[in-house]
């Protein structure tokens, strides 16, 4: 079993429940709605660009000056560039930061192909170096987000032995390699080497969208929490239910369709930026409701006119036929939808 976080920066509490980083997801008005429905012991930001000419970005900073939760917030780089990265973690710790996180997971080809986030596990001898430069500037808590491998999951043994080396605070293991995006099985048995290898609590990530697949997570891993990236969008109450089971072994009733409506119309509000048209802001919710509408209508039909409506009137009407009629909202999305890759928890079973 994986430590538990050891203060004074990181919460103490076991099974840790964390917020994954998602860019232009986990803003400061998206904080606001998880708390309005139970909330994660610790937060991580979307990830601040790092670069020759970077600035940190006033949106994401945003949601650590303006932090409402009261909770720990961890800041996410993403970069390769080591002096830059320690400059920019310094100006970060000039705020109230929990820990400075570092991105070793991004798959995206044009983070890749700059050789940071998840292109940065190609050149295990450049993350030896940024992060003993990191260690020795950060004076919070310092914490790596990373995949297992980028090609194959045979590379994380020796990315276990460079992260040990680092007296790294807190590890998050999204476990999939880079070339495995989104869609593959999670290996939890990779994670689980992490927790056997190293002397620092790890977060288990990947797929967990519920009771039942957070309680397996942490069966078939040992690790000493769960970060949830998807399943939080999707179902906002997961840390509550969590932590509600955690603590009296005994689970809370799913919401209905009408609770999850409101949670829609929350968001839409919350999310609202001023100078948004209403064609804008509609299409930026078509990017919440990628995760919150798998499963939900007959044969996939509040996705399939989500995707497309184009303004504000036409959405509510939407969300009131499909979602007032109260009934349960499933406990998980279906297997074939983003959330691909849970069918093959079922098949490990
Ligand atoms: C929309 C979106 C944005 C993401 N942005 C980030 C990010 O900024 N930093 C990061 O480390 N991971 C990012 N991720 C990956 C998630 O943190 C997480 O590792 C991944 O979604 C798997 O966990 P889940 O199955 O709980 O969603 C993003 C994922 C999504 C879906």
């Amino acid at each position: 079993m994986s430590p538990a976080p050891d203060g004074p920066w990181l919460p103490r509490r076991t099974p840790l429940l964390a917020l994954a980083p998602m860019q232009e997801v986990t803003d400061l008005a998206f904080m606001r709605v998880l708390e309005a429905h139970g909330h994660p012991d610790l937060y991580f930001t979307e990830y601040f660009r790092v670069h020759a000419h970077s600035r940190l970005d006033r949106h994401i900073l945003r949601s650590i000056t303006e932090n409402p939760t009261g909770r720990p917030v961890v800041a996410q780089m993403i970069g390769e560039d080591i002096e830059r990265l320690v400059a920019t973690a310094e100006e970060l710790q000039r705020y109230e930061v929990a820990g400075i996180d570092l991105n070793l997971g991004c798959p995206a080809p044009c983070v890749c192909s700059k050789h940071s986030g998840g292109g940065l596990l190609r050149n295990p001898a450049k993350v030896d170096a940024i992060l003993a430069a990191l260690r020795s500037s950060i004076r919070v808590a310092f914490t790596v987000k990373t995949r297992i491998g980028y090609e194959s999951p045979e590379e994380f043994d020796n990315l276990l032995e460079i992260f040990a080396r680092h007296r790294i605070d807190l590890l998050s293991v999204h476990g999939r390699t880079v070339a495995e995006r989104y869609h593959s099985a999670i290996h939890y048995d990779r994670i689980r080497s992490a927790v056997e290898r190293l002397p620092c609590p790890v977060l288990a990530n990947g797929n967990v969208v519920s009771l039942r697949t957070a309680l397996l997570t942490l069966e078939k891993t040992g690790a000493a929490g769960l970060m949830i990236g998807r399943g939080a969008i999707r179902h906002p109450w997961i840390f509550a239910h969590l932590r509600h089971y955690f603590d009296t072994g005994t689970a809370l009733p799913l919401p209905d369709s009408r609770e999850l409506r409101k949670y829609i119309e929350r968001l839409y509000r919350e999310t609202r930026d001023d100078e948004a048209t209403p064609f804008q802001h509609v299409t930026r919710m078509k990017r919440y409701l990628n995760f919150i509408a798998p499963g939900l209508g007959q044969e996939e039909r509040f996705l399939y006119e989500m995707k497309r409506v184009r303004e504000e009137a036409g959405f509510f009407e939407i969300c009131d036929r499909h979602l007032r009629t109260g009934e349960t909202v499933p406990a998980e999305p279906p297997p074939e939808s983003v959330f691909a890759g849970l069918a093959a928890l079922d098949l490990a079973e």
